[in-house]
């Protein structure tokens, strides 16, 4: 089973909305998929409880993690988890555990910024990460491209060690999207257009083997 987190110690930055992308992303291309919300605010709940208006779409499993553990059912292909904001310190390892990929999105704003610098920090000293167990990326959300706050994310998250995946604009489909329980992929692609590009980036790294967990190396036994 694939596992996919989001998470960042910042708040509002886009962690539901991607975590809630991606899980009907892989439901549209067929996949079993769990979305775990260990949100006590329980928004990836709300988008679920919003999707099943519809008639039509892929189904997707949600649990609500914080009063329940999860046990994925058999069969599940995908289990995406959205993570509360402010986790920092070992917490962050016990969250990490069982976790092949975990994408941060960050916001354009100085406070965002600095928050993020230091969550990375945080990230990359823990074994999950230093040992490369969970593999991470970086996404910068509600962009406004030409703005100067806009190229001092991109600056920054460029000077990173790690994959700077991609930039999504700030729009009103993702609001959308959250209220009707959709994801973009299943909006109108009239509407949609310039913000699936934006997306190929991210769909293209999940599909990757650099997004999965490095095997370790065998041990080879020395001649004597
Ligand atoms: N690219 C975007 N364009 C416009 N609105 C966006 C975009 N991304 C997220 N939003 C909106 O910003 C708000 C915060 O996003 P979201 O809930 O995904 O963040 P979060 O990191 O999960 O927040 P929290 O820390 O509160 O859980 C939501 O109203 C969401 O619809
Ligand atoms: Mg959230």
């Amino acid at each position: 089973m694939r596992t996919i987190m989001l998470m960042n110690s910042k708040g509002g930055c886009g962690k539901t909305t991607l975590a809630t992308n991606i899980a009907a992303w892989f439901a549209d291309e067929g996949n079993k998929v769990l979305l775990a919300d260990f949100d006590p605010q329980g928004s990836a709940l709300d988008w679920l409880a919003a999707r099943q208006d519809y008639t039509g779409i892929p189904d997707i499993v949600g649990i609500n993690a914080v009063k329940e553990e999860v046990h994925p059912a058999k069969g599940t292909e995908y289990l995406i988890m959205d993570v509360p904001s402010g986790i920092h310190g070992k917490e962050i390892n016990t969250v990490l555990r069982q976790v092949q990929t975990l994408i941060i999105p960050v916001m354009p704003s100085p406070i965002d910024i600095r928050a993020c610098s230091r969550f990375i920090q945080e990230l990359l000293v823990t074994r999950q990460v230093s040992r490369h167990r969970t593999r991470i990326a970086v996404v910068a959300n509600r962009v406004r491209e030409n703005t100067i706050i806009y190229q001092q994310l991109e600056k920054f998250l460029n000077s990173l060690n790690i994959p700077f995946l991609t930039s999504l604009r700030e729009s009103q489909n993702y609001i959308r999207s959250a209220e009707q329980g959709l994801g973009i992929f299943e909006m109108a692609p009239s509407s949609v257009y310039r913000d699936l590009v934006q997306w190929d980036p991210i769909l293209e790294w999940l599909g990757s083997k650099s997004s999965l967990p490095e095997v370790p190396k065998k041990q080879t036994a020395k001649k004597s």
